[in-house]
């Protein structure tokens, strides 16, 4: 287990979720796979990233981009051979870096043999894989999640006169976990997986594993069984090795996946309801939101970590918000309705912040200072742009943008899985990685020194934190603290977070008093503060200002 600094090394790690098929093609086809990632993979290192996770990787009649998988253990043969995955995970662990997979376990494509052998006849051996009902009736409290495309989650199959449950694409099948077959196949595939290597996975799609009459069919004591028996087996076979959630919930939804210190669950989830929020903020002007969500988060176990991200690679998801705000959200970041898609936002970081490098850079800078590990989406470390004319998610998924030559690098072929960006302001003819290598002052450089900051201290990854609060509510500040463990020694170190929503400068005022003689250092820019003393410690905060302000 050396590659582990220690047994909770996804507490520092910083992610960047990867689309295999949008990073770097290899073999001229348009279309990425992994001879091309392995070519790229000191460009992550370069930019100290420690955990890669990868977008599923499995066959798939890519309905879903992957997630309606037809074969678990396999590779979609645009990526390459499991030869070829197997070199990518070494290589990475080489590099002293980590990946986890996408494992999509709640449904399967209806491509999937064991799907085609369940609908063949009631009396497949099969059928009871997937869950059939004679009426469309059942489970009616269940939300639709495609809304812009499904009318309902259940779909007639005129082969057998019944219906199949599916909680997203109808070519997307719902496993019937009810089944001690499908549920002992997951578990078998999820070491199929581990023996090739992998450091864990991102489970696709929690909640919905069971369904129950009477219920929305999410988050039911079944689902939350089965997670500990994934866990449990995880652990006994393969310590060091992690279960990301999925699971877009309210936060003391998602607190239940990370489930007890006896029988634990998850070791991370994402924190989906922080996420939008960070938006909202800059918008009202205030930290309101940031707050009520952050209190409104509970204590989590001991080895458990959140994972905080800006974006990924679906729609900026408006689940997680109060009809007003999602209301709010849209009227300012998605005007135009075809910036939509379901309930959410189809658009990149940069784009959805009028490309305000100074707004990118401070949203940067909570994503990397907030409790948990952050993520990064590919590109968006150097502000890559989107296409809201394209289908479904696609417009956020574009070829990633290397340099100025054809197809911005990414490709020789001629005709592409999905066109390079090429519009005035995030065309690839003037935003590319080579481009902004050779910039000091670009976004990819202010992004690799606060990763490289970052790094030096465990206080982001695994400190407290505390709000610190002036009485200017457009100053948003927090008290990052933590001591060393046995685990993971170390002195201690405290943290004092500043930032300045909006686009004015912005007065503060702190009693800072218990910390009187000690000169706060910005760790990000090396710059001393003046030394805090008995009375009120006044500050003024630039334009969309952020400090990390080291106090000792
Ligand atoms: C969540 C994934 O992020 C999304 O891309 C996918 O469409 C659904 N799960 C269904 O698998």
């Amino acid at each position: 287990m050396s590659r582990y600094n220690s047994p909770t090394w996804y507490k520092d790690a910083v992610f960047y979720e990867l689309y295999v098929r949008a990073f770097k093609d290899g073999n001229g086809d348009g279309h990425g796979d992994f001879k091309g990632l392995l070519s790229k993979l000191d460009y992550l290192q370069q930019l100290g990233v420690d955990c890669i996770w990868l977008l599923p990787v499995f066959p798939s009649p890519l309905v879903d981009d992957g997630y309606d998988v037809s074969d678990y253990r396999n590779i979609h043969e645009d990526y390459g051979t499991l030869e070829d995955f197997k070199a990518v995970v070494d290589a990475i662990h080489q590099r002293g870096m980590t990946v986890i997979i996408d494992i999509v376990v709640n449904h399967t494509s209806d491509q999937h043999p064991w799907f085609i052998e369940s609908r063949s006849s009631k009396q497949s051996p099969l059928r009871d894989w997937y869950v059939w009902s004679e009426t469309d009736q059942k489970y009616r409290e269940a939300r639709i999640i495609f809304l812009d495309t499904e009318s309902s989650n259940w779909t007639y199959d005129p082969l057998t006169g019944e219906y199949y449950w599916h909680r997203f694409y109808s070519q997307q099948p719902d496993l019937n976990y009810d089944n001690p077959a499908v549920q002992q196949e997951m578990l078998d595939i999820i070491d199929f997986w581990l023996e090739m290597g992998v450091d864990g996975f991102r489970v696709d799609a929690v909640p919905y594993l069971f369904e129950r009459e009477g219920t929305n069919c999410e988050n039911l004591p079944e689902t939350h069984a089965y997670v500990r028996r994934m866990r449990a087996h995880v652990e006994a076979k393969w310590p060091g090795r992690i279960l990301l959630a999925e699971a877009n919930q309210w936060p003391e939804d998602v607190r239940a996946y990370f489930g007890t210190e006896d029988a634990p669950e998850f070791h991370m989830a994402f924190h989906f309801p922080i996420m939008p929020r960070l938006y909202l903020a800059l918008k009202q002007r205030t930290r309101k939101s940031i707050v009520d969500i952050m209190n409104r988060t509970p204590p989590i176990p001991s080895d458990a970590q959140w994972c905080v991200f800006l974006r990924n690679h679906d729609e900026l998801t408006l689940e997680m918000v109060t009809e007003e705000e999602r209301q709010y959200m849209w009227e300012h970041y998605a005007p135009e309705p075809r910036m939509r898609l379901n309930l959410g936002i189809r658009r990149r970081l940069a784009p959805l912040l009028d490309n305000d490098q100074r707004r990118i850079r401070l949203l940067n800078a909570l994503l990397f200072t907030l409790p948990g590990s952050p993520i990064l989406y590919y590109g968006d470390e150097i502000g890559m742009g989107d296409d809201i004319w394209r289908d479904d998610r696609n417009g956020v998924r574009t070829p990633m943008q290397w340099d100025y030559s054809k197809n911005a690098g990414f490709s020789d072929a001629d005709e592409l899985y999905e066109a390079v960006i090429d519009d005035e302001v995030f065309g690839y003819r003037h935003l590319n990685v080579i481009q902004q290598q050779a910039d000091p002052n670009s976004l990819w450089y202010a992004i690799r020194h606060m990763l490289a900051v970052r790094r030096n201290y465990r206080a982001f990854g695994r400190g407290t934190f505390e709000f610190v609060l002036p009485e200017n509510e457009a100053i948003l500040g927090y008290w990052r603290e933590v001591d060393g463990t046995e685990d993971v020694p170390g002195e201690h170190e405290r943290f004092l977070v500043l930032a300045n929503l909006t686009d004015e400068p912005q007065p503060g005022e702190l009693d800072l008093s218990a910390f009187a003689g000690s000169e706060p250092i910005d760790v990000l820019t090396g710059t001393r503060w003046p030394a805090i003393g008995a009375e009120p410690y006044r500050f003024e905060l630039a334009p969309y200002g952020y400090h990390w302000l080291r106090i000792r």
